[in-house]
């Protein structure tokens, strides 16, 4: 069977060489996946000019998700095989359309792939990630990514942009929205979860994407939280926070990889061998490709390392770059580098190999057009099914962070309601940004979401009070006279789609100040209010956490947000979501989040001379892990199977969790250990393991943590990855603040 394929496949190469076959004729090259000789012997008869075409990618179409574009006439540039890939075009006519271009018109007609950022679903519009990653549920945030898969991939793409694995720090930062938050152990499980849903098991199958874990590296430590800014920082730092979920990735056989804008401690990343080859490659054993982003590869020149694209072309490859996503710099310099002998033909070779691989994994050397089915994409589409699903993660995703007097869950049988905010019927906003080919009229708001949960009888009265950002006459004045007449107000403030996200960053995060105006207005009244946050980061919450009883916090809840949201505030779901990311006191903590150290002066309420802030706390005001929930749950005291422990044990670490309350809830059991001493300084707390479960009214469950020396292992003075034998606390609770604490020594 092989001998017969590989003859195929000579046949087929000699055809094309001699221009035999008639174009429009041509059979796909007919091909077995994971067969290393025919992609060597399909390089091998290639022109030079045609293996750089493959490391090259243009966005095609109107849809442009950096700055510029290119100049060229891109159908002629894949006519004349100087095109491996495009990004942003999508439907199964139109990639299909330009596909034939590429396998019908190119001498050796080798398929495109096309990428897309595919980022929280691709029509049926999930919660943004950081949202996601709040329901600490990796099922759930697995099967959302495996049905943006299944959506994009009928709608003939086949490479995903995502997954976005920055850990971030810093609430400014606009992109904090696209990753999982602060903290590397949760964000190392959630990005495993995310490549195995894009991926599957099966790469050649026609519902699965190619992923890409971004932005390598570091990008989310830019300086000020300034988007795209200097990046400059400890070795030990990024390999205990920064690289974990990379690694993670790369383990869950991701395909490909982005690296990112920032520069690294004066190197920027995009020509930076040290990661992208040394440690990424090297160390982790990654053999899929590397793709630039959007034009990293000339921001070189304004980062001050070389002169022009052609330094910056050889730097970039040099450094491993396979494929320059929409600089040109590769297609003008990479013939003459090599020409000028400053890369060798092998290099270039060994980055088209990276590619076809890919592309033959993907199976499109067997149907170029397998992705392109414009039935399956019909179906496909905001199938009923992935609607359903969007809605149980958007619940799953929300926090309620404040919950005075049992205010939620509001009855049923309340008489009145008053919905009231910028976003309380806006349907645009809570598709967040990267929100692929999501439409704002598949929304449905907060005021559709709760209309439809309550009988007809019910009095639900709408005024949307201000904008986002300002108030048009008296708007705010006649929210108010409406919402007096009624039993409870819904306020549904915090920011658009467009205040995070790329090059979104703000140093201001706190909320709108005209949309306080109009919660003050409306707490006065002396109604009971609800406030809806949505929202892509944290924000600073002062204000309504001290004057406002109830806060659920929804993120930017994607297609099916108001019926999400209904669902918590009228306790059809019991929230259980728990915070991925601190939410700051201020500004000007930033960064504050929980894995910090002890320093040598830790704080000690009113004394001076300790490290602390004179004017607030050191403490975020709600910090990493938590969430409350209907119901309230009791934990035992730890007991371990031992006291002490040998490099070789596992230490079992049990609590008994309780529901205490009185309707069923889920819990996040979170643990978190601390190394008292150790040859370097160490966390005062870091994650080590969670469990997610579901407790009845009165039920008690016992809950087992496995602790093994590798948990315990840190990088030392070396950077070795070592155990230290010494004294640990574990801490056990619902966040990484309201714990039950032990300890246990290490031999
Ligand atoms: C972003 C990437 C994105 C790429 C393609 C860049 O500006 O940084 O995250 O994948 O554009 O749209």
């Amino acid at each position: 069977m092989r001998i017969l394929i590989l003859s195929l496949i000579w046949v087929i190469l000699l055809s094309a060489t001699s221009g035999a076959v008639d174009t429009q004729q041509r059979a796909p090259l007919k091909q077995q996946v994971n067969h290393d000789q025919p992609i060597e012997l399909l390089v091998q008869k290639m022109t030079l000019d045609e293996k750089i075409g493959q490391l090259i990618q243009y966005s095609y179409g109107s849809e442009l998700t950096g700055p510029g574009g290119v100049k060229l006439d891109i159908l002629d540039e894949i006519r004349r095989g100087r095109v491996g890939s495009l990004l942003n075009l999508t439907g199964a006519g139109a990639t299909k359309e330009i596909q034939q271009i590429a396998v019908n018109q190119s001498r050796l007609g080798i398929p495109l792939i096309f990428g897309y950022d595919v980022i929280h679903g691709f029509k049926t519009i999930f919660p943004v990630p950081l949202g996601e990653a709040a329901s600490w549920d990796l099922q759930s945030i697995q099967r959302s990514a495996r049905i943006a898969a299944i959506e994009a991939s009928a709608a003939g793409l086949h490479w995903t942009f995502a997954p976005m694995v920055d850990i971030a720090r810093d609430p400014r930062w606009g992109r904090i929205m696209e990753g999982a938050g602060e903290d590397p152990y949760l964000g190392s499980l959630i990005a495993a979860a995310r490549v195995h849903g894009f991926q599957g098991e099966n790469l050649s199958a026609d519902t699965t994407l190619l992923a890409c874990v971004k932005h390598y590296a570091a990008y989310g430590a830019a300086l000020g939280g300034r988007d795209y800014n200097t990046v400059d920082i400890s070795d030990r730092t990024l390999r205990e926070v920064y690289l974990p979920p990379f690694h993670a990735a790369v383990k869950a056989g991701v395909g490909s990889l982005m690296s990112s804008f920032n520069e690294i401690n004066g190197i920027p990343a995009t020509g930076n061998k040290y990661f992208l080859t040394d440690i990424l490659r090297g160390e982790w054993g990654f053999d899929g490709f590397i793709v630039s982003d959007w034009g990293s590869i000339q921001e070189m020149i304004p980062h001050g390392i070389v002169h022009n694209k052609y330094e910056a072309s050889e730097l970039a490859l040099q450094a491993g770059v396979d494929m320059d996503m929409m600089s040109s710099a590769y297609i003008e310099n990479l013939a003459k580098l090599v020409q000028d002998k400053r890369l060798s033909e092998k290099q270039i070779d060994a980055a088209v190999y990276r590619i076809l691989k890919m592309k033959f994994e993907l199976g499109l050397f067997d149907d170029p057009y397998r992705y392109c089915n414009t039935g399956r994409e019909k179906k496909m589409i905001l199938n009923p099914r992935h609607l359903d699903a969007a809605r149980d993660m958007a619940r799953k995703s929300m926090v309620l962070l404040k919950n005075d007097k049992n205010l939620l869950p509001l009855s049923r049988k309340i008489g009145s309601i008053a919905v009231i905010g910028p976003l309380a019927d806006n349907k645009e906003d809570p598709l967040g940004t990267w929100a692929a080919q999501g439409e704002a009229k598949d929304v449905i708001t907060l005021l559709q979401g709760i209309k439809a949960a309550l009988p007809s009888k019910t009095k639900v009265l709408y005024s949307r009070g201000c904008q986002i950002d300002k108030a048009e006459g008296n708007e705010i004045q006649e929210a108010v006279e409406l919402a007096k007449t009624t039993d409870v107000i819904i306020a549904a403030v915090g920011e658009s789609a467009m205040m995070t996200g790329e090059g979104l960053s703000r140093a201001d995060i706190r909320i709108p100040e005209v949309q306080i105006d109009l919660l003050k207005a409306l707490v006065e009244t002396g109604k009971p209010v609800v406030v809806v946050l949505m929202n892509g980061r944290p924000l600073i919450l002062r204000w309504v956490s001290e004057n406002v009883p109830a806060i659920v916090e929804t993120w930017l809840a994607g297609t099916q947000a108001g019926h999400a949201i209904a669902d918590v505030l009228f306790g059809d779901y019991n929230p259980s979501g728990k915070l991925p990311v601190s939410f700051p006191y201020a500004v000007g903590q930033i960064p504050v989040f929980y894995n910090h150290k002890n320093t040598g002066r830790p704080k000690v309420e009113n004394q001076r001379f300790c490290s602390r802030y004179t004017d607030i706390p050191n403490e975020p005001l709600y910090p990493f892990g938590y969430g409350l929930s209907y119901t309230t749950f009791a934990y035992s005291e730890i007991t371990f199977n031992k006291d002490q422990m040998v490099m070789s044990d596992t230490l079992a670490v049990n609590v008994a969790v309780t529901n205490t309350g009185k309707v069923k809830g889920e819990e996040v059991v979170q643990i978190y250990i601390q190394d008292l001493v150790g040859s370097v300084t160490r966390p005062v707390k870091e994650l080590k393991g969670f469990q997610k479960i579901m407790l009845s009214p009165g039920e008690q469950k016992n809950i087992r943590f496995k602790l093994t020396a590798t948990d315990l292992a840190f990088y030392d003075r070396e950077m070795k990855l070592v155990a230290e034998p010494g004294e640990f606390k574990v801490y056990v609770g619902g966040s990484s603040v309201d714990v039950k604490e032990a300890r246990f020594e290490l031999k």
